[in-house]
């Protein structure tokens, strides 16, 4: 069995999770569950990063301590994990202890390689990103004031002493690492931008801060405390036992991916694989980065004041609707843009119209044609050519990490077997063999089009399976052999109940 270790950014607890928090998250649950059906041994782990000066000032605006503030902000993220159907295998908070051993464990390695040092350091900081940006890096706002070129909001001056991590001895290594990795990164452009960063020089940056203490100290040296990049990038290795001699955390790292966003790919492709060169432990095998989800054209975040929350979207359009339009909508990389006209149309199109339509139709002609029992599929049906290449390319593109491609390639089992329907409308023919034989091939193309879409919409997948008659559960089937032609067993009982994907008028 082999292992698949699959991560979603661990998110800030200034803002509750909204529709950006969401859009990573389903990514992540329907690979880790597409990992299960082909019997991987899968960990998919999601958190909260709450350390950092950003966390501490929503803290004081809110009148609590940061861990109080904190405790009650991260239970709003696995509640919505919960209500989003997200089987992530655990859930890191950076203020557990594991966390701090992990981080303490990782800091101690890297200075004694001699990569973390003490300087002094000045310069202009977006708490928003709590990052460091230079000059030329800054865009100027209306009244000529620095603006940090993410969030467009004034830029704050530090000057403290920090120790920093040398990260520009690490330009040569990170190149020679990708170059032997050529396909870690996923997509290809998105790698492409993360090589043009380190090849425009990489610049030391610092990794402890004086001047809060929400944060975990270093273990030399306690007046300062680990800057939160450093602190929440090790989450990935402290929940694979990192740092606790108990446990070997090598049984799961490196990790397969890490799914980010484009917004933070400087510190997951640059910052991380350096700091784990340093530390002597291998970077993880491969990253899949995501566009931005806009919303009217901007991204969306709680600074810009365009959220959306997912949980009220689920209550308009139910979760299947709502994690397929997530995972289908925008090709994996890509911006893409959230409307509720566009959530409604590929609602109305792919699930109503195609699936749905395809479930009752089948169920009413069984019924009717039938006696409500299921039949045998034709083992030479055209449809057993077009399962086989939806299979292969749906498991291609889930490589690929490009869900909507992968569920394009399952949907096309979908319109080839509306379209088997309609060319033989044995719904117009007397029942026989032939209806018998139309019908089976439908009810085994039901059967394998539920194990491929499962992962986006598991819900809906578990129905129809039930529908058609097969016993158990859709996510104990097992890839590739569940999805060979010719194993549904006649003499089912076929089922119509409630629309699956009644239409939305728009
Ligand atoms: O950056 N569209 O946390 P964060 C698409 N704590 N994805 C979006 C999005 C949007 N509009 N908004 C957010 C942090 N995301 C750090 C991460 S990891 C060691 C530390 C997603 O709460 C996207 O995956 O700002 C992005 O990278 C992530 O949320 C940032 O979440
Ligand atoms: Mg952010």
């Amino acid at each position: 069995m082999s292992r698949f270790y699959v991560t979603t950014p661990i998110y800030y607890v200034n803002a509750e999770p909204h529709l950006g928090h969401a859009y990573t998250t389903i990514i992540g649950d329907a690979l880790a569950r597409w990992h299960r059906l082909l019997g991987d041994d899968v960990t998919f782990l999601t958190g909260t990063d709450e350390h950092g000066l950003k966390i501490q000032q929503a803290a004081e605006a809110s009148g609590m301590t940061p861990q109080e503030f904190t405790d009650s902000i991260a239970p709003k993220f696995s509640n919505a994990w919960e209500r989003l159907n997200i089987t992530n295998d655990d859930f890191i908070r950076t203020t557990e202890p594991r966390h701090k051993v992990a981080v303490a464990e990782l800091l101690q390695r890297c200075y004694d390689a001699g990569d973390i040092e003490l300087d002094t350091f000045a310069g202009k900081y977006c708490v928003a990103c709590e990052e460091y940006y230079q000059d030329e890096e800054l865009v100027s706002g209306p009244n000529g004031d620095d603006l940090c070129p993410i969030h467009q909001r004034p830029v704050e001056y530090f000057e403290e002493e920090n120790y920093f991590f040398r990260l520009s001895r690490f330009e040569d290594r990170l190149l020679d690492w990708y170059a032997k990795h050529p396909t870690a990164m996923k997509p290809e452009h998105r790698g492409n931008e993360a090589i043009g960063l380190i090849k425009s020089g990489l610049r030391d940056f610092s990794i402890s801060r004086t001047s809060l203490d929400w944060g975990i100290p270093l273990p030399w040296d306690d007046k300062h405390v680990a800057y939160v990049w450093f602190d929440a990038l090790t989450n990935y290795l402290a929940a694979v036992g990192f740092g606790d001699e108990s446990q070997d955390y090598t049984e799961r790292w490196p990790a397969d991916y890490h799914l980010i966003g484009k917004d933070i790919v400087r510190q997951h492709c640059v910052y991380w694989p350096a700091m784990l060169l340093s530390a002597g432990v291998e970077p993880p095998k491969g990253w899949a980065i995501g566009g931005w989800l806009l919303s009217g054209g901007e991204k969306m975040s709680k600074t810009s004041g365009n959220v959306v929350n997912p949980l009220d979207l689920i209550d308009d359009i139910g979760l299947d609707g709502f994690r397929y339009y997530v995972l289908a909508d925008t090709a994996y990389g890509n911006d893409g843009d959230f409307t509720w006209e566009g959530l409604v149309s590929r609602y109305n199109s792919d699930l109503a119209n195609n699936l749905g339509n395809l479930a009752a139709r089948v169920a009413t002609v069984v019924a009717k044609k039938c006696d409500g029992l299921g039949t045998a599929p034709n083992p030479d049906s055209p449809l057993g050519a077009v399962a086989a290449t939806a299979f292969e390319q749906t498991a291609a593109q889930w490589d690929e990490v490009q869900p909507s491609k992968a569920l394009d390639a399952t949907w096309s089992l979908i319109r080839a077997t509306n379209g088997h329907l309609e060319t033989n409308e044995p719904w117009k023919a007397e029942p026989g063999p032939e209806v018998d034989l139309v019908m089976g091939d439908a009810l085994e193309a039901l059967r394998i089009v539920a194990i491929l879409c499962s992962p986006a919409i598991p819900d809906t997948a578990q129905a129809v399976w039930e529908r058609i008659g097969m016993p158990g559960k859709v996510i104990d089937q097992r890839l590739p052999d569940a999805a060979t032609w010719g194993q549904y067993a006649p003499g089912a009982t076929v089922t119509k109940g409630d629309a699956l994907f009644p239409r939305i008028k728009t």
